[in-house]
């Protein structure tokens, strides 16, 4: 059987690969592998440089992806189309250092079923990095100990090994989006024997980096919903986080009502209400639901009464709560508070099911 499934993520890096496998063929020279190049149709031809190498290395394969992108996703593709008992994931831009994979090996003879590359532990150290990556590196670890039960010392690491009965067991339960597939694996698998190999996260020589502001926040994201996400989902912190904005915005609007306008107080009032109720549908629309978002007139129309209707509602709670509250001798603040808190997990709980079902 064949013992190791390397895969290798590509993009635009037509430079790097043939050196990379140059360098996989003499230092893995012994051991029965396979090679999984997994492309994501890059502009460089990278697929097509790596494809002409197949005859020279035979355990060398290529993936074209036509459709699919992002580095996660090229992940499970590989691992998918894997034959080995260990599956490894290695960056195809020279930075990974590739002496580690065969202490890799060795970590699983000694029991471990998911090794990860290390810089952080002793013989693990990143070349020329500046200041400033130096410290968003920081903050995402200490974020991720601190988010999940699993304390390895470099949780985004991009280079790391699964046994493969890992993968089955948790195949199905992986989102593959942006950069954060072992923090996946890490955060899922139950019954992992983690161990960390040190190794030097050397400078990029040719190419350049994919890691964006995007795949920052997805990174945040993800360990939100790693964690505290299966007790309050993200959706209603996003929710929450437009409400808000709602309270400014009406706010605002009666600022600029009373210094611009001669409406009476109800009037200013009435339409902060109505502003505030529009914003946070679209807001909603295009930010917290944007995987259901409606589109087209009608569906948007439709959405927009709906949406109304349920904040009435809301707005009955809220005062409901808050007289009864009152009516026990609370503070008027406290129980406007707590109506308001009610009303705002039971607006979102009906939308949830009725304005943006799917
Ligand atoms: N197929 C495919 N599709 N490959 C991709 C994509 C994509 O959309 N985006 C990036 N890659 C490949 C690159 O070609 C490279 O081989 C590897 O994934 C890593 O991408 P880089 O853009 O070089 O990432 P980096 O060096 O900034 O980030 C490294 O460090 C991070 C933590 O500091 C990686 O090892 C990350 O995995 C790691 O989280
Ligand atoms: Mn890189």
């Amino acid at each position: 059987m064949t013992q190791i499934s390397l895969i290798i993520p590509t993009y635009n890096e037509s430079k790097n690969i043939p050196i990379l496998l140059d360098k996989l063929d003499l230092c893995l020279s012994g051991i029965n592998k396979e090679v999984i190049v997994v492309d994501d149709n890059s502009p460089d031809k990278t697929w097509e440089i790596a494809r002409n190498l197949s005859s020279q290395y035979p355990w060398l394969k290529v993936i074209r992806r036509m459709t699919d992108r992002g580095l996660s996703s090229a992940v499970l593709t590989g691992f998918e189309q894997a034959e080995g008992k260990i599956l490894a994931v290695m960056d195809s831009d020279l930075q990974h250092d590739e002496e580690a994979l065969v202490l890799f090996l060795s970590a699983f003879d000694k029991g471990a079923n998911i090794v990860v590359g290390s810089r952080k532990i002793n013989g693990g150290s990143v070349e020329n990095w500046s200041p400033i990556r130096k410290f968003v590196s920081w903050v995402a670890t200490v974020m991720a100990r601190i988010a999940l039960p699993c304390k390895v010392t470099d949780p985004m690491s991009g280079f790391f090994a699964l046994d493969r009965s890992i993968y089955l067991d948790n195949k199905n339960k992986i989102n593959p989006r942006g950069f954060k597939i072992l923090l996946e694996f890490l955060a899922r698998a139950e019954n992992a024997q983690v161990q960390e190999v040190g190794y030097t996260f050397k400078g990029r020589i040719h190419g350049e980096s994919k890691l964006s502001s995007r795949v920052i926040y997805d990174y945040i994201f993800a360990l939100y919903e790693l964690s505290l996400g299966q007790y309050i989902p993200a959706r209603f912190i996003k929710y929450g986080i437009i409400g808000l904005s709602g309270l400014l915005i009406a706010t605002s609007v009666i600022f600029f009502c009373q210094k611009f306008t001669s409406f009476s107080d109800a009037t200013s009032v009435a339409i902060s209400i109505e502003l505030s109720i529009l914003t946070n549908f679209f807001l909603n629309n295009y930010w917290t639901f944007k995987e259901n978002k409606l589109f087209g007139f009608w569906k948007t129309f439709r959405g927009i009464i709906t949406f109304h209707a349920i904040c009435l509602g809301g707005a009955f709670i809220n005062q409901a709560i808050a007289i009864k509250m009152l009516g026990y001798g609370f503070d008027v603040y406290l129980s406007n508070a707590l109506g308001y808190l009610v009303a705002a997990i039971w607006n979102y709980m009906i939308n949830v099911n009725i304005t943006w079902k799917v």
